[in-house]
């Protein structure tokens, strides 16, 4: 069976682990592994070099998979190793074609596209190499070999490869015959260099080597990275020294950790009171003035602004939606949101007077890369919201705005999505305060109720057992529908996003209005329906959303309806009633949220899913 890279038919998202040292390398590596296991779980392996050479197993399935493996039949010892573990839509994922891949004295991992890989899989193969996958991956380790093969070094031969190949990669190699040095390239695809005490690192994400140093180097586009026993050495595809970024991480292995929750994702919902703490933290001068330290993009140009975008994938996309009624109102500049996959196909507007908002948890989604290449292709300012320090996204944005969320390693996005809501606020609060569009008594009082945000977080945690039991009573349930208006919509939209993603269940959001243009079809008998409503008291929206309700009632639906504590109304309407904090409409979704991710963590495990790493899915899709 063949491949199709070209037409996008099949992609890796993948965990790249390399080690150098003095201790057991493979140890180290499985155990950075399992830190990136959420990133793909279709197969996983390990190479080391020892006794010169090459010694690997691979294996389909979960890390553990390979572990048994191991088990059954031990590898040497070894101070250098890699590691991969992979995640695929198309293509078997068998042992074979599981990494590493090797070729003679050749080890390599690999993650990304190697584009061109037909023509040059068929000239290695005219030359006599012998494949053993049907990746495009193993390209590079033949190409590599007969560099080596023909006398060049490592770093040397890995320049000479990559010039030869179209797409994007991190590639990392192991030499059996010079098994004091680990190389890797990195294009379009993400890699960090962790710094210990004698001992070097490299992976896709801190996560793998914080338990043993949380010094790191962020890697820039198109750099080669050397690493020995005396240290690191990065240089450009063209052998010129390169300009690197070392930092400090900013979490500990205690984070990366599920500290007692039986899943990542439970532990990230209960970590967002501190998570939306952490984002508001430290935003306020003196002067009560809200300052956002990390734009570097003067007042004078945000004043120029007349169009902002906003793009993301996804829970992001989301987040994205949310802040458009937020942004709009606060500043009135005109706010599109598009799903970033789709925003440079369609040849946007956009100018230098345009401002794009990019949302990304992890930083590396190509999707929304690639929409921030175009972008400021057309000369607009980008400013990225993002969780993860040093990560290509906010690299290649004008500016950003960290979320201080911590790891999140469940890959269904929880505090990701709640803080990027907080940083969407204060970047509207921000726009608003530069371009004069609200009092400084206006902004503080928003920035007040924000800071009230993680206690009525807090609370509704602390009050989770009726959403325990209604995810006892729905767990069975094929379809569930998700209603919302306004703010409530995108609410209602990634409440149905948690359950697709982690239950298994069919789910839709839909604007509360719109039922009645044709989804009311499908409500029948018993059909359960969450209903988010707004707060009351403020202009009609509560009221026409509880009048959606009547209406799904009237035709059998079982509802289940958020709304506000005291919101008598909407309980009359309601088979299950959630009670929300009283919130102003804007801010609503910080709490309304929360219950909704509940529900679809509990209904999962009831169903026995696995909760952390749902089928078909991988934490960052660093390819498009
Ligand atoms: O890392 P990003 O925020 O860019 O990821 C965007 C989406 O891939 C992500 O939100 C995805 O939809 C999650 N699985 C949602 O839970």
């Amino acid at each position: 069976m063949g491949i199709d890279v070209a037409c996008g038919t099949f992609f890796d998202v993948c965990g790249i682990v390399g080690y150098l040292g003095d201790r057991e390398a493979l140890d180290i590596v499985i155990s950075g592994l399992k830190r990136l296991e959420y990133r793909g779980y279709d197969s996983a392996g390990v190479a080391l070099a020892a006794d010169g050479a090459i010694e690997w197993r691979k294996k389909q399935g979960k890390i553990a998979n390979l572990v048994g493996a191991i088990e059954d039949d031990p590898l040497p010892s070894a101070t250098i190793g890699i590691g991969h573990t992979r995640w695929a839509t198309h293509g078997a994922p068998t042992d074979a074609n599981s990494h590493p891949h090797v070729a003679r004295r050749i080890a390599i991992v690999h993650n990304g596209i190697i584009e061109n890989h037909a023509p040059l899989r068929a000239e290695l193969e005219a030359a006599g190499a012998e494949f053993t996958s049907e990746t495009d991956s193993e390209v590079a380790a033949h190409l590599l070999e007969s560099a080596v093969a023909g006398g060049a070094g490592l770093v040397d031969a890995m320049r000479q490869v990559v010039s030869r190949l179209e797409g994007a990669f991190t590639l990392v190699a192991i030499d059996a015959q010079d098994p004091d040095r680990i190389v890797a390239a990195r294009r379009n695809s993400p890699l960090v260099v962790g710094v210990g005490d004698g001992e070097y690192f490299l992976a896709s994400d801190v996560a793998a080597f914080i338990e043993h140093t949380r010094d790191a180097i962020e890697l820039g586009q198109d750099q080669v990275v050397e690493l020995t026993r005396d240290g690191v050495n990065v240089t450009t595809f063209d052998g010129a020294p390169a300009q690197t970024k070392a930092f400090h991480v900013d979490w500990d292995l205690q984070a990366a950790q599920k500290q007692g929750y039986d899943w990542f994702m439970r532990k990230e919902i209960f970590e967002q009171p501190h998570a939306v703490a952490d984002t508001l933290l430290g935003r306020l001068n003196d002067n009560g003035e809200l300052v956002l330290d990390e734009i570097r993009i003067s007042p004078e140009e945000l004043r120029r602004i007349n169009k902002i975008v906003i793009v993301a994938c996804g829970t992001a996309f989301y987040a994205g939606l949310v802040a458009k009624y937020a942004i709009e109102h606060w500043t009135r500049i005109p706010c599109e949101v598009e799903i970033a996959s789709e925003f440079r196909y369609r040849d946007p507007i956009i100018d230098p007077m345009t401002l794009v908002v990019t949302i990304s948890q992890s930083g590396e989604t190509a999707d929304t890369l690639m929409a921030i290449r175009h972008a400021r292709e057309q000369h607009a300012k980008v400013i990225a919201i993002c969780n993860t320090n040093g990560a290509t996204i906010p690299r290649e944005s004008d500016a950003v705005i960290y979320t201080h969320a911590g790891p999140e390693i469940g890959v269904a996005s929880t505090k990701g999505f709640t803080t990027q809501l907080v940083a969407c606020y204060l970047l509207g609060l921000y726009l608003a305060q530069v371009r004069g569009m609200k009092y400084g008594d206006e902004i503080a009082a928003v920035l007040g109720e924000l800071e009230r945000m993680p206690q009525e977080i807090q609370h509704l945690l602390d009050n989770q057992a009726p959403i325990l039991e209604l995810a006892e009573e729905l767990k069975e349930e094929p379809s569930i529908l998700f209603l919302g208006r306004h703010v409530g919509y995108p609410v209602a939209l990634e409440g149905a996003l948690k359950l697709k993603e982690l239950a298994y269940i069919h789910a839709e959001g839909f604007p509360a209005g719109e039922l009645k243009h044709g989804p009311i079809a499908l409500v029948s008998q018993d059909l359960p329906m969450f209903v988010v409503v707004p707060p009351g008291g403020r202009d009609q929206l509560r009221d026409k959303v509880i009048s959606n309700i009547a209406e799904v009632k009237a035709r059998g639906a079982r509802t289940i309806v958020l709304a506000e504590a005291g919101d008598e109304e909407a309980r009359k309407h309601a088979d299950h009633f959630i009670e929300l904090p009283r919130i102003s409409t804007l801010l609503q979704p910080l709490v309304a949220i929360v219950p909704l991710q509940l529900f679809a963590c509990e209904v999962a495990t009831l169903r026995g899913h696995d909760v952390d790493q749902p089928r078909n899915l991988a934490k960052s899709v660093t390819v498009e």
